[in-house]
């Protein structure tokens, strides 16, 4: 695993950022897969300055996003479809075709995250996975205690995640209780992972990530085990990860 510590949050972005062009550079052709959260929110916003500076070309880039909630309607603020238009898709010139997300009003969303792994595969896989992380280690959507072998699926949100994204809404309440996500198996099988974390407040989930047991309480401890992990985190994220080498 590579690890770069960056010194606060705009400089974990832009590392991120410079990460996931070398990525389009090298291959315009790439499958990209996004996430969404705070924590990439200053990634997007270096590749669409990128981009205006004609430095980046989508065109021939592809995209799957991580997760969706459940029952969300695309133009709610906090859908995860609205999220990308509004940090990404919206500011380049990302084909809207080659951009995909689980269908949050699916009439039945098992059978939508079915269809997702199929997208995924169709597309020949992802070659670039971006994730951030909860504070309970999960990834993507996947909470502690999911299964390992799971490709996209239903998941029931924690207590903890519904208060975590309850910042976005206006209440607890409000936040839907059930998300599809790309599965454990999904994010293992992307050729590279990007994996970001900031802020002291992810310090600990970090750090037993990577120096603990491979557990499916802590989801992104199976990290350790896929062959190209980049994680990049500002040194507040990584200072206990870093005490421990
Ligand atoms: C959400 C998303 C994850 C994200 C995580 C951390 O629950 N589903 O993809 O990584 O929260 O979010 P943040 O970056 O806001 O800390």
């Amino acid at each position: 695993m590579k690890i770069y510590v960056t010194e606060d949050y705009q400089a974990m972005s832009r590392k991120a950022a410079n990460i996931l062009s070398a990525q389009i550079i090298l291959k315009p052709t790439s499958v990209v897969g996004l996430a969404t959260g705070s924590t990439p929110v200053g990634m997007y916003k270096q590749l669409v300055t990128w981009y205006e500076k004609g430095d980046l070309d989508f065109t021939a880039v592809k995209s799957v996003n991580l997760d969706e909630y459940v029952g969300l309607d695309p133009t709610h603020e906090q859908s995860y479809h609205h999220f990308m238009q509004t940090h990404l898709f919206d500011h380049v010139n990302i084909n809207p075709a080659n951009t995909n997300i689980p269908d949050s009003l699916a009439a039945d969303p098992k059978a939508e995250c079915e269809w997702y792994n199929q997208v995924i595969r169709q597309l020949g896989g992802i070659d670039i996975q971006v994730l951030g992380m909860g504070h309970n280690g999960h990834i993507g959507f996947n909470e502690p205690g999911d299964a390992f072998e799971l490709e996209t699926h239903v998941v029931n949100l924690t207590e903890r995640t519904i208060q975590a994204n309850s910042r976005f809404f206006s209440s607890p309440d409000d936040v839907p209780r059930q998300a599809m996500t790309m599965g454990i198996k999904s994010i293992m099988m992307a050729r590279k992972i990007l994996l970001m974390v900031s802020g002291e407040d992810k310090a600990d989930a970090v750090m037993r990530a990577f120096t603990g047991p491979v557990t499916p309480q802590l989801p992104a401890s199976i990290l350790q085990l896929h062959p190209y992990v980049t994680l990049v985190g500002d040194k507040a994220a990584l200072s206990k990860l870093m005490e421990t080498k």
